[in-house]
């Protein structure tokens, strides 16, 4: 367990986060039509009707959509019949004081933390907006790509606009198209707007409703006992509610103290059940860790034995329960296809190389930004299994229906109950990890691979594939991981004290080869996505085709190379990187009695079975990255550019 937090290092080492260099990105954009090239973002939205104070509902609400990263802060709150609108560049701190001195006693409105796309980071360009007259005011997640358009066609009818952002483009025209009906303005309004959003708004004279809209950014809504919320992520509303609906692309809901009431597109009444989330509210704190992304390195432990629970029998696998597939539907598939982002892929990319030693199926395994756009045979024959721990992934969703017209069965992979990946695919496997806050992923990468390894061995044991001494002895390690898992994390300071040692390098090579090179992949992300360094992996083999021009004394290498087939393999390709004078990092395993003499530094991993070293290898890797932004005194939990799932493409 972390020492409990105290002055934050960023004091201690005075060390400005970021490179001083300018780092070349050299970007090959197809030929655009006039569309914005959208950006990472992921604003978060707050919206109340109840009897509470609404402004201690969104600022509570705000703060715990922090981890979504942001760079201003609004709300609208109706008080004495009017619409008051207060917004502050930074931090929700600001927002929060600065509604201390206005003391709204309203007791509906709505919340908003903006990461800037289109226009600067101003007070005026915050959310919420509203239109000229304040009939309407907004809070909106997403991209609206058309607005310029929309936008020059308003202008020429002589509205003004106040602010540089295409979601007062969307206030503007709201108030246009209303004619007193709400739902069927809304209708009208999704007619034009092109692009990705979710919208919360409150309009002047319809004093008990709040309305939301959404399309391809999420929004959940919650009902309490004389109260109504919503939100873009669960988190926000948990001290309320821990029953939630999901809104699904192109619903309208109507929120009002006593009811929730949601529409589809064509102005159809829709009833929706409610689902109920078994996540506690202190899932969501950080329990006195400094960040959320080191508690979360710590529960992973925990998350193994999860998302065993109750897929056990004895030493075999059974997921029954959860995947309602006979032995023909099982038996019928001749392909499977794993496809998904970032670190989830690094994930599938694990999860293949078992795949392959345990079915007889052909296995393929791509990222899910290529996979939409190629002519991959995919059909009936097909099991198509989505990895993405929100569930949100645009790319992710995107490739995932077009699996879903090929015919494929598709199967999602994903930590998010009731998420829209969750919700379009045939079949589910939570990864029981529960919430994840910070925007690099850990512990959530840990119950993808369990859960693919679960399935892997279950697909082996009913295709009879897989002997069955073999699954009760990879079943048996399963079991004792956790503890295997707790003792790495155990020498955390030693790891802590490596990373000072290499923080000022500015440029690093991971190398692995076979289940490790993904893991090798995955070390690289999370050092470049949370200190920004400059980081790349390659598979140790392809170390001499190119990237060895790059070593120097300047530039470590860190190696992972637990004992296992290849091992001798990449004891060679460490030997080469030492004959350029490059420091070796290795993730080796207890007992080598070979690796002292070939690296600097060692970060051990305990014994285990060759197909789970990946379990093992990546925590090292985890908390190196950390040590290393926490002494360059980066934001961990919000690093820059980046969001928690990319909703946009
Ligand atoms: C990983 O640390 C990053 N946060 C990012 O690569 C992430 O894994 C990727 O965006 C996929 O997200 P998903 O699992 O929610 O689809």
């Amino acid at each position: 367990m972390e020492e409990v937090p105290g002055k934050t290092d960023r004091e201690s080492h005075g060390v400005i986060c970021g490179t001083k260099r300018p780092v070349l990105l050299f970007i090959f954009l197809p030929a655009m039509e006039r569309r914005c090239v959208s950006l990472l973002i992921m604003c978060g939205i707050v919206g109340y009707i109840g009897y509470r104070k609404a402004a201690d509902v969104l600022l509570d609400g705000l703060y715990r959509l922090e981890y979504r990263g942001y760079d201003s802060a609004g709300v609208a709150i109706r008080d004495l019949r009017e619409i008051q609108i207060e917004k502050e560049v930074g931090k929700v701190a600001e927002l929060d004081n600065l509604l201390k001195s206005r003391n709204f006693e309203g007791t509906q409105g709505i919340g908003h933390t903006r990461w800037a796309t289109h226009g600067g980071v101003t007070a005026v360009n915050a959310h919420p907006h509203c239109d000229s007259q304040s009939n309407v005011a907004l809070v909106h997640n997403g991209i609206i790509e058309n607005y310029l358009e929309i936008k020059e066609d308003l202008e020429k009818e002589g509205v003004t606009f106040n602010t540089q952002t295409d979601t007062e483009v969307v206030a503007q025209l709201l108030a246009k198209i209303y004619q007193g009906d709400a739902v069927s303005s809304l209708i009208r309004l999704s007619g034009f707007l092109e692009g990705s959003y979710a919208l919360v708004i409150l309009v002047r004279e319809i004093e008990d409703k709040i309305y939301c809209i959404r399309k391809g950014s999420p929004l959940v809504l919650g009902k309490g006992k004389k109260e109504s919320f919503c939100a873009s992520d669960v988190p926000a509303l948990l001290p309320y509610t821990k029953d939630f609906i999901y809104l699904n692309d192109g619903e309208i809901a109507e929120l009002s103290q006593d009811n929730i009431q949601i529409w589809d597109s064509s102005g159809q009444v829709l009833t929706r059940s409610s689902f109920h989330v078994d996540w506690d509210v202190s899932m969501s704190d950080k329990d006195g860790y400094p960040h959320f992304m080191l508690k979360e390195i710590n529960e992973q432990s925990r998350v193994i034995r999860d998302s065993l629970l109750e897929r056990l029998q004895d030493d075999s696998v059974d997921l029954s329960a959860e995947l309602k597939w006979s032995h023909e539907d099982i038996h019928k598939w001749k392909k499977i296809h794993i496809v998904a982002c970032g670190t989830s892929y690094y994930a599938a990319l694990i999860a293949e190389r078992l795949f392959e030693n345990v079915t007889e199926c052909d296995i393929r395994v791509d990222v899910a930004s290529e996979y939409r756009y190629r002519k991959l045979k995919s059909g009936p024959d097909t099991l198509a299994i989505f990895v993405s721990q929100s569930g949100e992934t645009a790319d992710t969703l995107a490739a995932e229906r077009k699996a879903r017209t090929s015919g494929a069965c598709c199967l999602a992979v994903t930590n998010v109950p009731n998420s829209t990946l969750a919700r379009e695919v045939d079949h589910v496997l939570l990864l029981k990890a529960g919430p994840e806050v910070g925007v690099a992923a850990t512990k959530t990468f840990t119950g993808q691979l369990c859960v693919l390894y679960l399935l892997a061995l279950y697909l082996g044991r009913v295709c009879e594939t897989l002997s069955k001494n073999k699954e009760n002895r990879l079943v048996q390690e399963l079991r004792i991981l956790p503890f295997k898992v707790d003792s790495i994390l155990e020498d955390h300071l030693l790891i802590r004290e490596l990373a000072e040692k290499y923080a000022n390098a500015r440029n690093f090579l991971f190398l692995g080869r076979g289940n490790s090179f993904p893991v090798a992949l995955e070390g690289a992300l999370k050092l470049k996505e949370i200190s920004y360094l400059h980081a790349e992996a390659y598979a140790a083999g392809e170390m001499k085709h190119g990237p060895i021009a790059l070593l120097d004394p300047e530039v470590p290498v860190v190696v992972v190379i637990p004992r296992d087939e290849l091992y001798d393999k990449v004891l060679s390709n460490i030997q080469e990187a030492r004959a350029r004078s490059a420091p070796i990092i290795a993730v080796a395993t207890s007992g080598d009695q070979y690796i002292g003499t070939n690296a600097e530094d060692i970060m051990w991993i305990p014994v285990t079975e060759q197909e789970m070293n990946p379990f093992l290898a990546v925590i090292p890797l985890q908390l190196f990255a950390y040590y290393v932004a926490r002494y360059r005194g980066c934001d961990i939990d919000q690093p820059r550019n980046l969001a928690k799932s990319v909703t946009v493409e």
